[in-house]
């Protein structure tokens, strides 16, 4: 009952040109569909309107996201993007709370709350991060962890569509480092993920509610992470700045 997704997070890479070009090549790839697979790309806040214009242009299977928000509608908040804003360029995701804005801009999980709500009263779908620290992990904590995570990012929030929330486990010590989580790994954090979201939201929004696992993931690694039964795709990083490699992902969810 859930579709799978291959999300890419481009992070703060690619200028306008290199982005359109990326896009372009990735529509190319992709001209025969995706299938069942929903695809979504987040590049650059500044490179979202020249991806969107290729999407339109090239009709291509894959949804627009952003990488960051703010909460308010409007007003004195130099430097920030508004929800409508996205919302008004075709932004249909976003993603929130990853672990680099957590670190680098001290973002906490109230913030992550605020943006998730924000969001979802434009109809803009959050794909919301989590994950441990490898000190968190040593420690034997990281399922506590995440758990604690879930449930302060989450909270108030109403779903009444479950595909218009998504969840992604990325634990910090794989990402960008080459250093994967086993599939094991990611199943056990994904899978306590869901009885926490069953615990919240009921089965039925919980089983609808797709958790995607992030970190090192690559053409080579997918397959394995998708076998397991609650990692319903990928928030890919490096891997998603070739076009090629990115669509050979997106295959592999659909075989
Ligand atoms: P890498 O795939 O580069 O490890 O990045 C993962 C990630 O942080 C995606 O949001």
């Amino acid at each position: 009952m859930r579709k799978r997704m291959i999300a890419g997070n481009w992070k703060m890479n690619k200028t306008f040109s290199e982005a359109v070009v990326l896009a372009e090549g990735l529509a190319r790839e992709l001209e025969g569909g995706t299938g069942d697979v929903d695809v979504v790309v987040a590049p650059p806040t500044v490179d979202l309107k020249g991806v969107a214009e290729v999407i339109e242009k090239e009709e291509a299977p894959f949804a627009l996201s952003a990488q960051n928000v703010y909460w308010q509608e409007a007003g004195a908040y130099t430097g920030e993007t508004a929800p409508n804003m996205l919302e008004a360029i075709g932004a249909t995701y976003c993603i929130i709370g990853h672990s680099e804005r957590r670190d680098y801009f001290g973002e906490t999980d109230e913030d992550i709350n605020k943006k998730a709500k924000a969001l979802m009263a434009h109809g803009i779908v959050p794909i919301s991060c989590c994950g441990e620290s490898l000190e968190i992990r040593e420690a034997g904590t990281h399922v506590e962890f995440v758990v604690d995570q879930i449930k302060k990012d989450t909270e108030g929030l109403e779903i009444t569509d479950p595909s218009k929330y998504v969840i992604a486990y990325e634990p910090i010590w794989a990402i960008g480092t080459g250093k994967t989580a086993t599939a094991d790994d990611a199943q056990e954090v994904c899978g306590a993920i869901r009885k926490t979201l069953v615990d919240i939201f009921g089965e039925e929004t919980a089983a609808g509610i797709r958790v995607l696992y992030g970190g090192s993931a690559n053409p080579s690694n997918i397959a394995g992470f998708l076998e397991k039964e609650d990692v319903d795709g990928a928030l890919v990083g490096g891997a998603s700045l070739k076009a090629d490699g990115f669509a050979d992902m997106v295959r592999s969810a659909m075989a």
